[in-house]
């Protein structure tokens, strides 16, 4: 049998990373070491920076994985993402297989928390489906959701009350009625632009945790336009942004 920990390395800080998490990585044979294109390159080199500090093992083995690019979703968003998921699975597979030999333990670096917004955890299900004698193990990371509360010195929601974490492709149909408190990930198309911002509040971070972190509050019909900006700018001078945003319902003082 093969073994898998999917480690969880925070959103951006190394100083995220646990203890739990520097145990495991010292544990692994293999490091995999996703790439999703050159966008996020920065995001790679920051893989690498963790392994580098983290790992005491001299000349331990990291592996490239070149992550398929998703087909544009079109009308069928779940087809396009199950065909893609598939794809990624049986690339891990034949990675597994050929990095891995029976009874080694491999290391799957997972930005944020394995559990938000990740699909790392779907794939491994379908990888053993496929026949792969695997087992894995999930370490928990410090998620982007997380750091955003914390350095807007915010809670995420209201005393008692629930909070929604969604996708910009969701919110842009319009703030749900029945919430007050939504965190918003995954959205390149500005979606906070696009909905009614009377009686809302937004909290909003980009590169959070990183040196190039950002950070703007404010009533949302009067800092959306700021925040466009603010953000074309920063996607402008990187080549890439990674920003997430909780939405709230003001309530009257
Ligand atoms: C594929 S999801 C991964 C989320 C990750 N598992 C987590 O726990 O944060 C990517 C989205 O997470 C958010 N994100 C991840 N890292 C971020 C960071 N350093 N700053 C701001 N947002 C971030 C963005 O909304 C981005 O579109």
């Amino acid at each position: 049998m093969r073994n898998i920990l999917v480690i969880g390395i925070g959103a951006g800080n190394p100083d995220h990373v646990t203890i739990e998490a520097i145990e495991a990585l010292n544990r692994a044979d293999v490091l995999f070491i996703p790439d999703k294109g050159e966008e996020k390159a920065a995001l790679r080199h920051l893989r690498e920076a963790i392994c580098a500090r983290f790992i005491r093992k001299p000349g331990y083995r990291s592996v490239p994985v070149t992550i398929p690019r998703r087909a544009e979703a079109g009308d069928d968003y779940p087809g396009v993402v199950d065909d893609w998921h598939a794809r990624i699975a049986a690339s891990y597979r034949g990675l597994f297989e050929s990095e891995l030999a029976e009874g080694e333990t491999g290391a799957l670096l997972v930005w944020g928390d394995p559990a938000l917004y990740d699909s790392t955890l779907r794939i491994m299900e379908r990888v053993a489906a496929s026949g792969l004698d695997l087992d894995w193990q999930v370490y928990p990371g410090i998620s982007s959701v997380q750091v955003l509360a914390a350095r807007h010195r915010i809670p995420l929601n209201t005393i008692g009350a629930p909070i929604l974490i969604t996708t910009g492709r969701r919110l842009a149909a319009g703030f749900p009625v029945d919430q007050d408190s939504v965190v918003v990930m995954l959205d390149g198309e500005q979606a906070f632009a696009k909905i009614a911002p009377d009686g809302l509040d937004i909290f909003w971070g980009a590169y959070l945790g990183t040196a190039d972190e950002i950070l703007l509050a404010g009533p949302l019909a009067q800092t959306l336009a700021e925040i466009t900006r603010v953000r074309a700018e920063a996607r402008a001078r990187h080549g890439w942004i990674m920003d997430t945003y909780l939405l709230r319902r003001r309530v009257a003082a």
